[in-house]
């Protein structure tokens, strides 16, 4: 554990007046390693208000904060609270990451296969906001499953299978906790500094030695366009590797849900299917992309590491390692054996689709608010998740619906709501989500860029 309250030591008694320093950035210029420091740890004492820190940060979405001062950000938040040890561990220790989205899924493909693999994998998760989903609340739409677990109840478990995946506890990173909701209450979350020094403090602070993410991009994601994603992903790759982490990413396409599935229960099957060896191919192609990168930083080739992940879930271990993360957590493992059984289903099934054509346009970010609307999603932190409820999207850009409403044999949307009301509401907003159209359109590709692979 390391001091609390303290943004990086004996530098972070910078004690130059705070609006010469808003100032300073508010006019285009960048402020240095200890006046950050100073800074972050006068808010944290109190000594600076929300007022004066959300003035900083508006001046530096506006005019940018440079690589070293998110690398300084990244570093100070670290310090103000607790570090996991996975020292000693059997194994390589790895952690994956996803700039969030919808239909996002991977966690629950990618550690149980670098646990197959022989990685050591210590996942610290959090909850889904706003239009995303998160792994947290997925994870406990299974049975029984438990959380809550601690640093020590992780590393143990770790130990034991291989892997553990956990909330996020209140003492790591409190200042990102802290400095994050007041972001999102000033609209100054769309910082590439500030998002990935949040994103990366939370990662090393994991204590993992190799750091895989996914970065996304579209309109589902924080990063529009895929220039922008590959520069918040060099920012995060950067940060991670001076912090002497490897680390490495891939730019994902966000401009439409990744796997078929929205909702937490929902999403679990999908991603036990991908395990079995079928599923969307889109939640398959990334999950197994991101893990053979994870083994490619540790040193296989990039042909080589993709055979062997095809191979671990092909050969049923990944699914295994699945199955004793569920029940090491208490969660009923009976989940894998019939998954639409033993998961909560909505009260009401419904099939919808757009006219018959080729499939125009997708409102990613919309189909994500569309199942949060339902009660998959949270608008404020304390709603409570419906695990049941969410959207089946079988259809991508590019793809033909035909005049019965099925595009390949499956409907092109089915929506599994809370009651008729709802489901109604639901059908409404879809007509302007999913448009179709008689041209034919381009299929979107899945993975644009590779970044950080080949460095030290
Ligand atoms: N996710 C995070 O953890 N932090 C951000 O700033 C944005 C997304």
């Amino acid at each position: 554990m390391t001091q609390r309250h303290c943004a990086g030591g004996n530098v972070a008694d910078d004690r130059t007046p705070i609006p010469e320093l808003i100032a300073r950035k508010r006019d285009g210029g960048e402020l240095t390693d200890a006046e950050l420091r100073g800074l972050l740890t006068r808010y944290l004492a109190d000594e600076m208000d929300d007022a004066q820190m959300a003035a900083l940060l508006m001046a530096g979405v506006i005019r940018g904060f440079t690589h070293d001062e998110a690398v300084t950000l990244a570093d100070a938040f670290v310090r103000s609270g607790d570090r996991v040890d996975l020292a000693g561990l059997r194994g390589p220790t790895v952690d994956k990451h996803s700039t969030g989205g919808v239909g996002d899924t991977t966690t629950f493909v990618v550690a149980p296969l670098l646990a197959a693999a022989g990685c050591q994998v210590a996942k610290l998760s959090g909850r889904g906001l706003g239009h995303t989903g998160g792994t947290i609340d997925k994870l406990e739409a299974i049975p029984g499953l438990r959380t809550d677990l601690t640093i020590a109840q992780v590393r143990a478990q770790v130990e034991r299978i291989g892997l553990a995946v956990a909330a996020a506890t209140a003492d790591l990173v409190p200042a990102d906790k802290r400095l994050y909701a007041l972001r999102d209450v000033t609209a100054t979350v769309p910082s590439p500094a500030l998002i990935a020094s949040s994103v990366m403090s939370k990662k090393i602070a994991g204590g993992a030695s190799t750091i895989m993410l996914d970065v996304k991009c579209g309109d589902g994601s924080f990063s529009p366009t895929v220039d922008d994603a590959a520069a918040l992903a060099e920012l995060c790759v950067g940060i991670g590797v001076a912090h002497g982490r490897r680390t490495a990413a891939l730019v994902t396409d966000m401009s439409q849900p990744l796997g078929d599935a929205i909702g937490n229960s929902l999403e679990v099957i999908a991603a036990i299917e991908v395990l079995q060896g079928g599923g969307s191919s889109r939640l398959r192609d990334v999950s197994l992309a991101l893990a053979a990168g994870t083994l490619e930083l540790l040193g296989r080739g990039e042909q080589e590491a993709l055979e062997e992940v095809t191979t671990l879930v092909a050969d049923g271990s990944a699914l295994a390692r699945l199955g004793a993360l569920i029940e090491a957590q208490g969660g009923d493992a009976a989940v894998l054996d019939d998954p639409r059984r033993t998961l909560a289903v909505a009260p009401v099934v419904r099939d919808w689709a757009p006219p018959g054509g080729t499939v125009a346009r997708i409102a990613c970010r919309r189909l994500g608010e569309i199942a949060g609307a339902m009660g998959a999603g949270r608008e404020r932190a304390a709603d409570v998740i419906d695990p049941a409820v969410g959207l089946e999207v079988h259809v991508r850009v590019g793809d033909q619906v035909d005049a019965s409403g099925r595009s390949a044999g499956l409907p092109a949307v089915r929506i599994h709501a809370p009651d008729e009301a709802a489901a109604e509401r639901a059908a409404e907003a879809l007509s302007e989500a999913i448009v179709t159209g008689d041209a034919s359109t381009a299929a979107v590709p899945l993975i644009h860029r590779r970044i950080g692979f080949g460095r030290a």
